[in-house]
């Protein structure tokens, strides 16, 4: 527990010795690049909608969302309970630390990580569709409206991140529900994460660069910027839009869809002044659902590109290869590559 950064006075972290400091090659200059990630209104027509979510797709991996359908009041009531859990004392949180990253449950820190150490705490929650009541058991009691609010948001996030892989699916030319059962009805996880002010921001990186693994994460990332996507040798930053969700196309996606849809690198940075939260949503696969590149999208000019592998040993086997590589993603992808 006493890793946490955001119980640790500031002053503290200035004297720990080079505290999270990252050698120079793995912190590349930001570029400012004129690219700028597109923002999808999902209350246009389906048609245009459809068409933005794949162009965004193949280009990016990445792409912002408004009009999505979780509602402004329960956005709101997260910023506010994401806060009061923070700001609990520590004996409230003591029961949720573990640096044991097998429990589905957790509260850690990102100095803990096995490939480096990062500037953020994290709360971990696993939601289960159908059964949320079980899960919520589960998760903090305190603060009062906290598990009420997060039962509200996941079921909303979730409802909006099914909807945008339907009109991915439709837009693939893939069956209809093709993304559903099997492929998303694993946990769904809900990280809270603090990037709390750092006082080496020039040396320290919030997230490493990574990509996700699941088929598709929704972030809710407030209005500190912070979150930066790799695109064309260049790291854009994504500009924080009120009310948005940034959406960002994972690994398993990349293997569907045999590479049509990109899985895009991205990080978090620091920030020396000011805190930034973020709210992180990822839709898994069953366990013991075999990701490979779908049927309908080979042919014998477009043969698999992919391997089929199990979803919790794709899991495994991603991270095994990113712990070996020294934390490059492009190694751990090239696993997964035929
Ligand atoms: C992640 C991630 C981005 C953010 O948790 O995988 O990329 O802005 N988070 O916190
Ligand atoms: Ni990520």
């Amino acid at each position: 527990m006493e890793n946490m950064l955001h119980l640790t006075p500031v002053p503290a972290h200035t004297m720990l010795p080079n505290c999270c400091a990252l050698e120079p090659e793995r912190l590349p200059p930001a570029i400012t690049s004129a690219v700028t990630l597109p923002v999808i209104d999902m209350s246009c027509s389906r048609e245009e909608v459809r068409q933005a979510m794949l162009d965004a797709g193949k280009e990016f991996g990445f792409f912002q969302v408004v009009n999505h359908g979780v509602s402004e009041q329960v956005l709101r009531d997260m910023e506010v309970v994401c806060e009061e859990f923070l700001q609990l004392p520590a004996e409230d949180k003591a029961h949720l630390y573990s640096d044991d990253n097998k429990k589905l449950n957790r509260l850690f820190s990102g100095s803990t990580f096995k490939t480096g150490s990062f500037w953020m705490d994290c709360l971990r929650l696993a939601c289960t569709f159908p059964g949320l009541e079980d899960s919520v058991n589960e998760w903090p009691e305190k603060p009062k409206r906290f598990r009420e609010v997060f039962q509200k948001f996941v079921t909303q996030a979730r409802g909006m991140g099914l909807e945008i892989l339907q009109l991915l699916c439709e837009g693939l030319g893939l069956p209809i529900g093709y993304f559903e059962g099997e492929q998303t009805d694993g946990n769904v996880f809900v990280s809270t994460i603090w990037y709390p002010p750092c006082p080496n921001a020039s040396t320290t990186l919030g997230l490493p660069p990574h990509c996700d693994r699941n088929l598709i994460t929704m972030v809710l990332s407030g209005t500190v910027p912070g979150l930066e996507v790799f695109y064309n040798g260049d790291w854009l930053k994504v500009e924080p839009v009120r009310n948005a969700f940034v959406i960002n196309f994972g690994i398993q996606l990349e293997v569907v869809t045999n590479g049509i849809i990109k899985s895009a690198e991205h990080r978090v940075l620091t920030n020396a002044a000011l805190p930034r939260t973020s709210v992180v949503t990822s839709l898994m696969a069953n366990d013991d659902y075999v990701i490979g590149p779908a049927e309908e999208l080979l042919s014998e000019d477009n043969p698999a590109r992919y391997r089929n592998t199990m979803f919790r040993d794709f899991m495994r086997l991603y991270n095994k290869a990113l712990e070996e590589s020294g934390g490059d993603v492009k190694q751990a992808i090239k696993y997964f590559k035929i």
